[in-house]
């Protein structure tokens, strides 16, 4: 974390309907509350380029394809939290690279087999040059039996939201976790109560801030 801790960059990570989208408009209260100068972001984002991430995703294209456009949508938006860290925020961002890292493994050894692991690698690689390592990330971890079941909720479950598919994309979060110790695993089986409290609990503490 950089000398003022009131600053610096913490991602939100974790498969479709683990809660992670109903924490950060709670977290974002809170820290400004606590006088943090917060920037709420997500991936993909809402620019041209994240117009083309959510136009592919929508049709049939190579799984190539579709994880370029995620990186290209990523390159520009590390350029706007770059600035916005730089100008004194905290930038929190829902999804951002290990999202593409789980994700698009998952998608490319569906689609094309090979082994998830070497898609991990590749995409690892491919990221480093157009990211920022964020100070934190919070995985939020739920069985994606009990996501799916709150997604059910929904009228129409997207394109990733498959049992099998959100089996390995989990799995592939733990596995980076396993490497990375900037990525803090919360349970997010538990109450949204429950959750938020271990979500400020941690983040406080990075930022020396109580929540
Ligand atoms: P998002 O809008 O965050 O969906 P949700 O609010 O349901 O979490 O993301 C849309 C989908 O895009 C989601 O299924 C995750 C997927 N995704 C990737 O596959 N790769 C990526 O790099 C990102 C950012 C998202």
């Amino acid at each position: 974390m950089v000398a003022n801790k009131k600053t610096g960059f913490i991602t939100l990570e974790g498969i479709d309907g683990s809660g992670k989208s109903s924490i950060v408009g709670m977290l974002a209260s809170a820290l400004r509350k606590a006088n943090v100068s917060v920037e709420l972001t997500q991936e993909p984002t809402k620019t041209w380029l994240g117009d083309a991430v959510r136009r592919g995703y929508k049709e049939d294209i190579s799984p190539y394809s579709e994880a370029f456009l995620f990186l290209a949508d990523r390159a520009t938006h590390t350029d706007w939290i770059k600035k916005k860290i730089a100008d004194g925020n905290l930038v929190i961002s829902d999804r951002y690279s290990d999202s593409t890292i789980a994700y698009q493994a998952a998608l490319l050894h569906q689609k094309l087999g090979g082994e998830c692991a070497e898609y991990l690698d590749y995409l690892t690689g491919v990221s480093k040059q157009i990211i920022l390592e964020p100070d934190l990330t919070i995985l939020f971890d739920v069985d994606p039996e009990i996501s799916l079941k709150r997604l059910g909720n929904r009228t129409e479950l997207e394109k990733f939201e498959t049992l099998e598919n959100l089996r390995l994309v989990r799995q592939n979060y733990l596995d980076i976790a396993k490497d990375n110790d900037r990525i803090c695993i919360i349970d997010s089986t538990a109450s949204l109560d429950t959750v938020r409290a271990s979500t400020f609990e941690i983040i406080g503490k990075r930022l020396v801030v109580p929540l």
